[in-house]
């Protein structure tokens, strides 16, 4: 069984603080700052650039990838770090397209995360050669899978209502129907199990600086499965993808398996965080995590609809249904979310109406759900809200 009060303790919690957000920036692990200083002193600061090569800093996207792969379900030696998640949609893509080049639909949903849609776009445009964006809404998806579809691209759970697909089957209607499959993980990688391999995805994309704790702008990860490793082609081929980046050939070649998906050079000091923010995992089993994220959620939903009924739960009731986090609804939301977090109950809010909570088990517990709802209730229900300054958008909601 995972002892959560010791997983607690490895976090940096400010005091006064209930942190509800670890959906959207997961909480500082005590070791990441202890790791980094170490790193930016010992390697970069006496090794200079030789941390290149007896720090290992080469070697670090993927080393760092086999550990996500342990969390994703994904085999030795097919993740590897880099980018940001934006860079690794397109790149994922773009392989996933060339592998199906007679068709050109990209199906994906109304749930998606606009900036995988943005990039499709993007991407469409440049390639130039009549591919179509088609967007469902998520309930959709199954009956739109057909043989047009090129690429299915979805966001396994919506990051505004935490509705979780069924990847597994998903995966296995598109391949089915000859297509080829491409998930974002961001709101799944160490919210929930998951197993790439199992389901039989062809790519898989993620961020590691939600449920990972890897650290603001931490590097993503791209899976390509075995099948595809040496097939895929990469369309952002930089040096680090090629196969021998210090052979200097003027000509592009790209390297083994997924170590094509790298880029240029790697993020040294957010991969040291990130390192560190993954040991955290060592002692967890996912499956007491989801367990135990699905208890909590139940409570949250539980008081939140005894307490403060005004309040439109938005997220699927039935616990295998969603992700590791619960939204509710209520036109004056934004200002909701800002009274509570004046009050040190931090989530946040999407547009038009959507207050979220993430519920890391790893960092909360039950008293930290109670204790939360209770301040919900009362800015909630006496108007703790109504105030100028909570209506005042800031750059980021
Ligand atoms: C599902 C999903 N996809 C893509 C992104 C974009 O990620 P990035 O800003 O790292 O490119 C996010 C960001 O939150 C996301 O939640």
């Amino acid at each position: 069984m995972t002892d959560f009060a010791r997983t607690r303790a490895l976090f940096h919690l400010p005091d006064g603080v209930i942190y509800l957000d670890g959906n959207s920036l997961g909480p500082l692990p005590v070791a990441a700052k202890a790791r980094v200083a170490r790193m930016i002193a010992d390697e970069w600061g006496d090794l200079l650039i030789r941390g290149w090569n007896d720090a290992g800093w080469m070697e670090a996207p993927r080393r760092i990838g086999d550990r996500i792969a342990g969390l994703i379900g994904a085999e030795p030696g097919a993740v590897v770090m880099g980018d940001t998640l934006s860079i690794k949609v397109f790149q994922a893509l773009a392989s996933a397209l060339e592998l199906n080049p007679r068709r050109r639909i990209i199906l994906s949903d109304s749930g998606n995360f606009p900036s995988d849609l943005y990039m499709a776009e993007g991407l469409i445009r440049l390639l130039d050669r009549g591919h179509q964006l088609k967007i469902v809404d998520p309930e959709a998806v199954e009956a739109a899978i057909d043989e047009s579809i090129a690429v299915l691209m979805l966001t396994e759970v919506d990051y505004r209502t935490g509705r979780l697909h069924d990847m597994r089957a998903l995966t296995r209607a598109a391949a089915d129907a000859g297509a080829i499959s491409v998930w974002d993980l961001a709101h799944s990688a160490g919210a929930l199990p998951v197993d790439v391999a199992e389901a039989g995805a062809d790519f898989a994309i993620g961020c590691t600086y939600k449920y990972l704790n890897g650290g603001p702008g931490a590097p993503a990860f791209i899976y390509v499965a075995p099948r595809h490793a040496e097939t895929a082609r990469p369309a952002l081929s930089g040096w680090l993808g090629h196969a021998a980046p210090f052979a200097f050939d003027l000509a592009y070649s790209p390297g083994r398996g997924v170590e094509r998906m790298r880029v240029g050079t790697p993020p040294i000091i957010a991969l040291a965080a990130l390192d560190a923010a993954l040991d955290v995992w060592e002692s967890v089993d996912m499956a007491d995590v989801r367990r135990q994220s699905i208890a909590l959620i139940d409570l949250f939903i539980r008081e939140v609809e005894a307490q403060c009924p005004v309040l439109t739960l938005a997220s699927p009731r039935e616990g295998a249904r969603r992700g590791s986090q619960v939204t509710f609804r209520h036109p004056e939301g934004y200002a909701i979310m800002q009274a509570l977090i004046a009050r040190g109950i931090i989530g946040d809010f999407r547009a038009p109406d959507s207050i979220r909570f993430g519920v890391a088990p790893l960092y909360i517990g039950e008293k930290d759900v109670r204790d939360a709802v209770g301040v919900i209730a009362d800015v909630v229900n006496h108007r703790g809200f109504d105030r100028p300054e909570y209506r005042k958008k800031a750059l980021v909601t």
